[in-house]
């Protein structure tokens, strides 16, 4: 007998985009609804969590009716409802929270709260029907850099993180400098291909103590360092060169960094996640140093690496057919860890009725 299909409402609201989307059975994605508020913030050179917020309410509501629309269901073919409830902006954060509690409380449809960096790492299920754990995964984000080795279904292991800035924070600030605004990943991912990569040498970040970890800072006031010294000598530089060679800076460490603990840890399969995971220079790194190595390479599209809520029906699918379930008491954690729930419970421990 075939097995009934589990479908999952996914719920984002951490940042900067208003997401809904349906997922079956954690893999196949029925409708992926984005509500992007980049146009507005770019008016202020980053996201400005006040209007984060006020847009996410504006919008939260006809996104979630769009994606049941174009996943052609209603509500009553909905199995769960998964939300992201942290890390990320405490105001956006909340807004995504209290619709998918309301829906819950109204349709008595379960509800499940879901990490958001856990939800990016997912995004590989999508489209990778033969992906299974074990595997390493960089998950590299405008807030994040990790390299999480994931043992099982929702279970992970932090083995290195950044010491200081995010990879695409270090995108995004590099961008600035330079004259691209924002957001930077995107801008830099695209001129980088007019400008030579090898033109100027900066830093690959090392950090004391730790093969894996990584570093931003340095490289980030090296490029500053640099365009002061032009600024100084009354010379021009080029934003293309300047582009090409910290975008090579960055993805050389994020490759070394990543292959030699998925080396150390005897994964086979390696995987990628988080907005800067959609850099088509990284990818194409990524791509052929895995050949070389041994390791099968796998990544999400790149609608599936920057945020979105069908990374987070994939991953809430794991977590519900695992029995965790979160009652109305679900509140916005911004701060969450990988691995850590907070008013997320095993059905059976007690705190449902
Ligand atoms: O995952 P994401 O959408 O949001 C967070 O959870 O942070 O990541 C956004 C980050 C931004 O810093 C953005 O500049 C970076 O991902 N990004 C890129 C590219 N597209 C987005 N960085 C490098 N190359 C890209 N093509
Ligand atoms: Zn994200």
């Amino acid at each position: 007998m075939m097995e009934k299909d589990i479908l999952v409402l996914g719920i984002e609201s951490s940042c900067d985009e208003t997401a809904a989307s349906v997922v079956k059975n954690g893999r196949v994605v029925l409708s992926n609804t984005i509500y992007s508020q980049i146009d507005l913030h770019t008016l202020y050179g980053g996201v400005v969590p006040e209007i984060a917020s006020r847009k996410h309410i504006e919008k939260i509501n006809r996104v979630i009716k769009k994606s049941l629309e174009e996943a052609g269901v209603s509500l009553n073919d909905i199995d769960a409802i998964a939300v992201t409830y942290g890390p990320g902006l405490v105001g956006a954060l909340l807004v995504g929270v209290s619709a998918a509690k309301a829906v819950s409380f109204a349709s008595g449809i379960p509800l499940v709260g879901v990490h958001h960096i856990e939800g990016h790492i997912s995004a590989n299920y999508i489209e990778n029907p033969d992906l299974k754990p074990p595997f390493m995964c960089l998950v590299a984000s405008g807030g994040h850099s990790h390299l999480v080795l994931v043992k099982d279904y929702g279970e992970y292991e932090i083995i290195a993180r950044t010491r200081d800035d995010a990879a695409g924070e270090a995108f995004d600030k590099v961008a600035r400098a330079i004259g691209l605004g924002y957001p930077g990943g995107p801008k830099i991912d695209k001129i980088s291909r007019e400008g030579n990569p090898d033109a100027i040498a900066f830093p690959r970040g090392k950090v004391e103590g730790s093969e894996y970890d990584f570093s931003f800072s340095g490289l980030k006031s090296a490029v500053l360092n640099y365009l002061n010294g032009c600024r100084m000598k009354g010379e021009e530089f080029s934003q293309a060169d300047v582009a090409a060679s910290f975008q090579k800076a960055v993805v050389e460490v994020l490759v070394e960094h990543s292959l030699k603990a998925a080396k150390d840890y005897g994964v086979k399969t390696f995987a990628i996640a988080g907005g800067v995971a959609s850099n088509s220079h990284l990818r194409e790194a990524f791509e052929a140093e895995c050949a070389k190595r041994g390791f099968n390479f796998v990544h999400p599209s790149p609608i599936f690496c920057t945020d979105n809520a069908a990374m987070i029906g994939a991953a809430g699918y794991y977590e519900f057919i695992k029995g965790y379930r979160s009652t109305l008491d679900l509140n916005a954690v911004p701060n969450l860890q990988i691995g850590e729930k907070v008013g997320v419970f095993k059905e059976n421990d007690g705190q449902f009725k």
